[in-house]
């Protein structure tokens, strides 16, 4: 199909711009969709704009999500719990017209009732996050991860969302082979009581196909890697660029082992590729999110660094507490949705250089449970 320009009008009335990088005809595709969604989705509501409820929007990923999602023309309505006392990252968003912010539990059906009123579309990144923290409040873990999440799949139907965005991780993937990348097929080891209910929660939702009125979509994040206004400094990039930074002495367990990393602007726009394709190419499907140029051991993120901090004393050491090791294979989403990142580890580093050397993040010593999943502030 090729694009005209009445369709871009059309596409316009519902404030609707496409990403001009994408293939002509994939275009095509997208903007189709939003006609569809226009009729089918907005105009049955009286609404001029998708609302997107961003469950955990206050967290790292999700509060540069929210810009980019105000940023497309989204209307964003974040539903989180504050665990780690991040309120400020939503602050900036306060006062824009397009956004709403509604502290409460994903696990409380009446905060659940009206944080879905109005909504077209849900994303959902909340939750404890982490082998750690999961291991620290196995009980938390419980409520949240396992009942509330489950719980939540289930408060989706009924409400003819456009697109139920499930963001889980690729460290269900566990230990894979040195030779094997795993791809979405590729058989599931989680390790942790974190990557267990992940699991659990994906295989519940492609269970329902035929069972509900939505068509949820999968997407198992790499470990994510860039600033937000939420930092995180118990993710490798950042704890790694930060100590080596601050000339701490970095100990490395099982420096030869692989992951995936992905930036968070990527992964913002990953989720609004989901958000605008066509539901047959993302209703019950599953995809690994990130890319290939971004598999990598904890070496090559060491020496990524040590480019920028030659003299920075690292130390390695064998048989971690964490034997994850698995590189994946990012085919089908760059197959499906024509995703590949746009951001290296070395631009993450890079960039969290920057803010350092002006003198951002001092205070992470003095406020420790808001720069990583640590410690819950869990009512
Ligand atoms: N950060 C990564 O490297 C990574 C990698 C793979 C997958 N993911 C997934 O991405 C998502 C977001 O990760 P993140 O790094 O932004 O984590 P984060 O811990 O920074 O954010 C999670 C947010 O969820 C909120 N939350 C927790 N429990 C809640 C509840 N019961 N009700 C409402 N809000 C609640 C927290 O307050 C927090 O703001 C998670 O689903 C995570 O599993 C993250």
């Amino acid at each position: 199909m090729t694009i005209s320009a009445s369709m871009y009008r059309r596409a316009d009335q519902v404030a609707f711009t496409v990403n001009a990088h994408l293939p002509e005809e994939y275009q095509a595709e997208i903007l189709t969709e939003q006609l569809r969604a226009a009729k089918e989705v907005l105009a049955p509501r009286g609404l001029a704009r998708r609302k997107v409820l961003v469950v955990g929007g206050a967290g790292y990923i999700g509060s540069v999500l929210t810009g980019k999602l105000l940023d497309a023309g989204y209307q964003v309505r974040c539903s989180d719990l504050l665990l780690y006392r991040n309120g400020v990252t939503v602050t900036p968003y306060l006062n824009h017209a397009d956004y709403q912010f509604m502290k409460g539990d994903l696990a409380d059906p009446a905060h659940l009732e009206k944080a879905f009123d109005g909504i077209t579309d849900v994303v959902i990144l909340a939750g404890l996050v982490g082998d750690p923290i999961t291991k620290k409040y196995p009980e938390a873990s419980g409520r949240i991860n396992d009942d509330g999440i489950l719980r939540l799949i289930d408060a989706c139907n009924g409400r003819r969302l456009n697109r139920v965005i499930f963001v889980s991780t690729c460290s269900n993937y566990g230990l894979i082979p040195e030779d094997a990348t795993a791809d979405e097929n590729f058989e599931l080891t989680p390790l942790s009581l974190y990557a267990k209910s992940k699991v659990a929660a994906e295989q519940k939702l492609m269970a329902l196909k035929g069972k509900v009125d939505y068509q949820p979509t999968v997407l198992r994040f790499a470990t994510a890697f860039g600033l937000s206004p939420r930092m995180r400094f118990d993710l490798t990039v950042g704890e790694f660029t930060r100590a080596m930074f601050r000339a701490e002495d970095l100990l490395v367990y099982d420096a030869h082992t692989w992951r995936p990393y992905c930036h968070l602007k990527d992964f913002s726009e990953v989720i609004r590729r989901v958000i605008e394709a066509p539901p047959e190419r993302v209703a019950f499907e599953v995809f690994n999110a990130g890319g290939d140029v971004n598999n990598a051991t904890k070496q090559t993120i060491v020496d990524t660094i040590k480019a920028f901090l030659p003299a920075a004393p690292v130390r390695y050491q064998a048989h971690g507490a964490d034997p994850r090791n698995y590189r994946v294979n990012f085919a089908k989403i760059k197959r499906v949705l024509h995703f590949e990142p746009a951001m290296t580890v070395r631009d993450g580093v890079a960039e969290l250089l920057g803010a350092l050397n002006q003198g951002l993040f001092s205070d992470v010593e003095v406020n420790k449970p808001f720069y990583g999943n640590y410690e819950l502030a869990y009512p």
